[in-house]
């Protein structure tokens, strides 16, 4: 506009701005297409916050004659060659019997939920149910496709195979999947198995769904973060839907919502999501008993345990396959090759194990294994993730083997920031793995844990993710799809309003929404990644100056995460200001042991630092980039304290992240090149104030430059102490003090010794962090890290434009003040002149 002329333009913004330009051409092509095909346009009503702007006319075909009259006892339009073994196979599973009940109520209800053990045949059958009653074939008053979600990649793809076989001949091109980055779906597509993921991007696209004719929520008692949105905005399609029928005579939407367990009141018994409560179905599923043994210890140590378990099982049982329990893809590859070690394949060998794994980065192929034969003579034996757990029935199952914990992504609700966390499932998910092993006749369930650990640790049921997750990602979707009054937005389980409005701010200072919190172009393009908005947003400005290959680079490395093997893991660090009580009882030898660990560890962590001694960010990139160059990457990855998974995933991601932006972005990068040349000192330069636009809201200041500072530290002296205070600087997002009864405690942060600063006693005047963390200590500092140093000029530059409040030099003299804090709470907060004087409005 036309007082832009009048800010000063530093370089950093003019380049953000035309970078944001690309991207901005990009992106209302990108719109344009989507609102398209001459179609009439027509305004619709404002639906409970929700915003659609322009709603062409559904294009679908006229409405027909009337299914067959009663007394037929299938309203059969398409005709089906199930080879016969299929045939058979379907008969037996409970859900086949109720294929009449179930299109009933589909067709005389929007929207169905049904209810049905594990294994009872909804996601393999329910969509041929709907298939079979001409939904997704041309010429039939229902065309258009069936849509079936799932909150796991691997069940996607192995059950749009499974239906696609039993489809019989010509069912492998009616059947499609579509995940991520991949996807089968053709002219002749009439079931198309997606991720939830994949159908919240499609209605971004076009909000009435109108290339469907009913959609299927599959696994809807995992409660994944996408599913219970997908409910949420489904239950407004529907109604949209309804009108358009009404009006124009299209047809409108079904949905089908299915769970494994009966606890969907979260659902069906929400006003607010549906009026008219939908019916509920049963599938009364055939369960054998299970045995359930508990261990007697519950040992930390469990994949020995589970490995002693399993040989034991399959040298004194009766045949029937085993089917194991464990969290993640290392476990697994572990056990497999001892198990494969003790039970092989050979001539002499007895009773060999069929021991395959089953986890989601598994490729597609070996995962499908679990359905195949078992050789002659062999036990099968399944290692899975909690994928097996709802999602995938492995036939022949008789023992299962249960670790009792999974991995699950957490984040810190005052920090913002993800991690994977190993910890107990919940009991409903332990039953689900013992029921398991009675699909075929009884069963037994060894869990490697306790029954008194059970009673007291596990809880009833998991915590729907959206309750356990950051949700600024979630909130710019929403508003990607016009929904804008977030908290009116009928949630089965409502995020706090806190965390919404916490949210809704980052966005603003992110630039993804504008004051009024409408979204702005840049929160379109932002909605494109995978990523978090802070990412996605550095990544989007990282063009300038050639940077944006060490931008994905950095950016993937960051959202990996735990890339360093922590120093605590190597039993080496000692928080500076701890007791040094066990110093005596050590021996000579351990003392020497210790420190020539410690030495190694440094010497590896400052190879790293030579591009900028002030920013982890950068030094992730040094690791990144010389992990492209190594020929031995576990050799690489032991000799620098590196994690081997982080890395591998770490260049999975860059290469994904590169192969949206080739395919989207014409012209800004023209390949994935993993082997980077070292970036510029300019590019550094540049790099660093990239990264800090990302985390503008994240800004720590040393407390020795605040006005009445009680800090006093003089340049010379900072270099003698071992702790130099910092003070973050937005209120919104400054560490929360336990408030009142906790005023004694320290307010200043701290550098994480994890960081490259600590090890070079380095103290920049003002740092970005991405985490603060609580130290276990009993002094319990808080400490931040990853940091990036950012002078206070960049800053200024950064935060230009934004509501944000930040300091400028000098600093001015503003004592703190006493002020209400976004959670309400009393605490104090410096009130800083912004640039140009004025006060940032939403801070105070
Ligand atoms: O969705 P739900 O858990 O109710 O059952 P399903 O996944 O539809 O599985 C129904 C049956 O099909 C199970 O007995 C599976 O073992 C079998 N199935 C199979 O044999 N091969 C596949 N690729 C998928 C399922
Ligand atoms: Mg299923």
């Amino acid at each position: 506009g036309g007082d832009e002329g009048n800010k000063p333009v530093s370089r950093l913004r003019r380049g953000q701005s035309k970078k944001a330009n690309a991207f901005k051409a990009w992106a209302l092509a990108q719109r344009k297409q989507a609102l398209h095909d001459g179609e009439p346009e027509h305004s619709m009503p404002n639906l409970l916050g929700l915003k659609p702007k322009v709603v062409a006319i559904p294009k679908m075909a006229p409405a027909r004659p009337p299914p067959p009259p009663e007394g037929i006892k299938k309203a059969s339009f398409v005709t089906v060659g199930r080879p016969i073994e299929i045939q058979a196979a379907r008969l037996s599973l409970p859900v086949v019997a109720e294929e009449q009940s179930i299109m009933e109520a589909v067709n005389a209800n929007d929207c169905v939920v049904i209810c049905g053990e594990t294994g009872s045949g909804k996601t393999t059958q329910v969509p041929q149910f709907l298939y079979e009653a001409g939904y997704g074939s041309p010429n039939t008053p229902t065309p258009g496709l069936i849509g079936v979600t799932q909150p796991r990649r691997v069940a996607a793809v192995s059950m749009a195979n499974r239906v696609g076989e039993e489809l019989g001949p010509g069912g492998k091109e009616k059947v499609s999947y579509q995940i991520r980055f991949e996807g089968t779906a053709g002219p002749s597509t009439a079931i198309k198995f997606m991720t939830d993921g994949v159908l919240l991007r499609e209605l971004s696209e076009d909000f009435l769904l109108r290339r469907y004719s009913a959609v299927i929520i599959d696994e809807a008692h995992e409660r994944s973060i996408n599913t219970d949105i997908l409910i949420g905005v489904m239950s407004r399609v529907l109604k949209l839907r309804k009108e358009l029928a009404e009006k124009y005579g299209t047809k409108p939407l079904k949905l089908i919502i299915m769970s494994a367990t009966l606890r969907v009141s979260d659902f069906t018994e929400n006003q607010r999501l549906f009026p008219v409560a939908p019916p509920l179905l049963k599938v009364e599923a055939r369960q054998h008993p299970v045995s359930i043994h508990f261990s007697r210890r519950t040992v930390i140590e469990y994949p020995g345990e589970i490995y002693k378990k399993v040989c034991k099982v399959h040298r004194r049982l009766p045949p029937g396959g085993i089917l194991v329990f464990l969290t993640g893809q290392n476990e697994i590859t572990h056990l497999l090759k001892r198990l494969r070690k003790t039970f092989p394949f050979k001539k002499n060998v007895e009773s060999p194990l069929h021991v395959l794994p089953l986890y989601s980065l598994l490729p597609t192929k070996e995962q499908l294994k679990v359905f195949g034969e078992v050789p002659e003579g062999s036990r099968m034996c399944v290692l899975a993730t909690n994928v097996a757990e709802t999602s995938l029935t492995i036939p022949g199952i008789r023992y299962v083997v249960d670790c009792g914990r999974s991995k699950e992504r957490n984040y810190d609700k005052t920090t913002g920031v993800q991690s994977f966390d190993i910890g107990w499932v919940s009991k409903a998910s332990a039953a689900q793995r013992a029921g398991r092993s009675g699909r075929t006749g009884p069963g037994h369930c060894y869990r490697i844990y306790s029954s008194a650990v059970y009673e007291r640790d596990f809880p009833e049921f998991a915590e729907p993710e959206i309750l356990r997750m950051p949700i600024e990602g979630l909130v710019l979707q929403m508003r990607s799809m016009n929904i804008d009054t977030i908290a009116n937005f009928p949630f089965p389980t409502a995020p706090d309003r806190p965390s919404l409005q916490k949210s809704e701010r980052l966005l603003e200072y992110l630039g993804a929404l504008d004051p009024g919190g409408a979204l702005t172009e840049l929160g379109r393009v932002m909605n494109f990644f995978p990523l978090s908005p802070r990412f996605s947003k550095i990544l989007i400005i990282g063009q300038q100056h050639e940077c944006l290959p060490y931008i994905i680079a950095i950016v993937a490395a960051l959202s990996v995460g735990d890339v360093f093997i922590p120093e605590h893991q190597l039993d080496i660090h000692r928080e500076a200001d701890d007791e040094d009580a066990a110093g005596n009882a050590e021996t000579a030898l351990e003392d020497t042991q210790r420190a020539k660990g410690r030495k190694e560890y440094y010497r590896a962590h400052r190879a790293f630092s030579s591009l900028d001694p002030t920013s982890d960010a950068l030094k992730l990139l040094s690791v990144v980039c010389a992990y492209e160059y190594e020929k031995d990457s576990t050799n690489f990855c032991e000799r620098n304290f590196l994690r081997l998974k982080a890395m591998q995933e770490t260049h999975k991601l860059r290469q994904q992240i590169s192969k949206i932006i080739v395919a989207n972005c014409p012209g800004v990068l023209s390949s994935f090149n993993p082997k980077l040349p070292p970036p510029s000192t300019a590019q550094v330069k540049a790099l660093k104030q990239i990264i800090a636009s990302g985390f503008i809201d994240q800004v720590a200041i040393r407390a020795d430059l605040l006005p009445n500072s009680p800090y006093k530290l003089s340049q010379n002296s900072v270099k003698r102490v071992t702790e130099v205070p910092y003070m973050t600087l937005f209120a919104s997002s400054a560490f929360q003090r336990p408030s009142d009864e906790g005023l004694s405690l320290d307010p200043a942060v701290y550098i994480h010794p994890s960081s490259v600063l600590a090890s070079q006693s380095l103290y920049p005047e003002y740092l970005v962090y991405s985490e603060l963390k609580k130290s276990a200590s009993p002094t319990g500092k808080v400490r931040m890290k990853p940091l990036t140093s950012v002078t206070g000029a960049h800053l200024a530059a950064l935060a230009k434009g934004t509501p944000l409040i930040t300091y400028s030099k000098p600093l001015g003299h503003v004592p703190p003040k006493v002020l209400d804090d976004s959670m309400g709470r009393r605490r104090e907060c410096w009130v800083v002149p912004r640039i140009g004087g004025a006060i940032g409005r939403s801070e105070v």
